[in-house]
């Protein structure tokens, strides 16, 4: 093939909107040319939370001219697109069905075939946008709705270590910033607030710290705090709490990484090991020091995303359109919407936490 494949990538699962277009060099590294993201934090801050109705009614006024924007800017014409890629799950269903639906159209105008994304497998990719990443690798999964170890094999091919038995981890960030009255999205003001407080302060819970393997939870931890929010009057105790919830979560990852190191190593002899980190959390700077010096540790090479593709993006998902595209991996216009769209769909239950979800 000579002419480089043209992409172009839809996202609208949750709160952003978006729409990328991407294409690759002649050694098959990935080029965004454009990655437009718009972001609904003004629509839903009042509420503290993502509310689905206005999520959707967002998405469908910004749709169009935020696919528009990502053309303009990439300098390609509509024609010159070789396949449409739009994020059909997991996610909120109403919010999904605005971006998988402009998605087909779109195909179905230009005659092009149309690639239907998982959400997780765009975060699971990610760090390929900027780094050269062999399978398999070891994949920690740190989003607003998902906490996962996988290892990743190949395009499709994943096999979860371990999961959050509870709460996700971007959740359990944002739920402590709400007791704490940060206005939502609270869980980055959360690493700016830690910054100023004394992280030995409160000695707080680390659930299945010793047992479950590299599962996790993070419920109980949620459940202290609001004991915690209750005593606390002044702002340093506010940094303090943040700083140390935030050094609970350290230690709890560096545990749970550690023993996904030993699943990972057991599950495949290859020379080379790398440990990748993706999705929202991902973006926080302690959590990536502690794990780049873990992996040091282990002799694990850290491939991490750049912050800025830590969190929801439509280059992500133009990249597993790319992949499939190349492997002509097409889906049919009538593909569904899937509010829940495991990466593994075989792991149904927690071997370790001995919990069926
Ligand atoms: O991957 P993402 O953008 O959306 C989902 O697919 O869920 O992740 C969003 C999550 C939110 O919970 C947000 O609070 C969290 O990532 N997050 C952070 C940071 N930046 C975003 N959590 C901790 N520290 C950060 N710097
Ligand atoms: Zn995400």
């Amino acid at each position: 093939m000579n002419k480089k494949p043209l992409i172009l990538g839809i996202e609208s699962s949750c709160d952003e909107t978006a729409a990328s277009l991407i294409t690759e060099n002649k050694q098959g590294i990935p080029i965004v040319l454009s990655n437009i993201i718009s972001s609904q934090v003004e629509v839903h801050k009042e509420f503290g939370g993502v509310v689905p109705e206005l999520a959707a009614r967002s998405h469908i006024e910004k749709i169009d001219w935020i696919v528009k924007k990502a053309i303009d800017k990439s300098g390609r014409k509509i024609k010159e697109i070789d396949a449409v890629a739009s994020t059909a799950g997991p996610g909120l269903i109403v919010c999904l069905s605005v971006g998988l639906s402009f998605g087909k159209a779109f195909a179905k105008a230009i005659d092009k075939p149309f690639i239907a994304v998982n959400h997780l497998e765009g975060h699971a990719l990610s760090p390929k946008l900027n780094s050269k990443l062999n399978y398999p690798y070891l994949l920690l999964l740190i989003s607003g709705g998902h906490t996962q170890f996988l290892s990743v094999n190949g395009l499709g091919k994943y096999k979860r270590l371990g999961t959050t038995i509870d709460d996700a981890l971007g959740e359990a960030f944002d739920k402590t910033a709400k007791l704490l009255g940060i206005e939502f999205p609270g869980g980055p003001q959360i690493e700016i607030l830690a910054e100023k407080g004394n992280s030995k302060k409160y000695d707080l819970p680390k659930p299945i710290f010793n047992k479950g393997g590299c599962n996790l939870s993070f419920a109980g931890l949620k459940t202290s705090i609001l004991k915690i929010t209750k005593t606390i009057k002044t702002d340093q105790e506010k940094f303090d709490l943040a700083a140390s919830f935030q050094k609970t979560v350290e230690e709890i990852l560096y545990k749970k990484t550690q023993i996904a190191f030993d699943e990972f190593g057991k599950l495949n002899n290859s020379k080379e090991k790398i440990f990748v980190i993706a999705g929202g959390v991902a973006a926080n700077k302690n959590i990536r020091t502690m794990l780049v010096n873990l992996c040091e540790e282990n002799n694990y090479q850290s491939i991490f995303p750049p912050i800025e593709l830590c969190g929801d993006n439509a280059a992500m998902i133009a990249l597993v359109g790319l992949e499939k595209f190349k492997s002509e991996q097409f889906d049919d216009l009538n593909y569904p919407a899937k509010p829940r769209w495991p990466l593994d769909e075989d792991a149904i239950f927690l071997k370790g936490a001995g919990v069926q979800l």
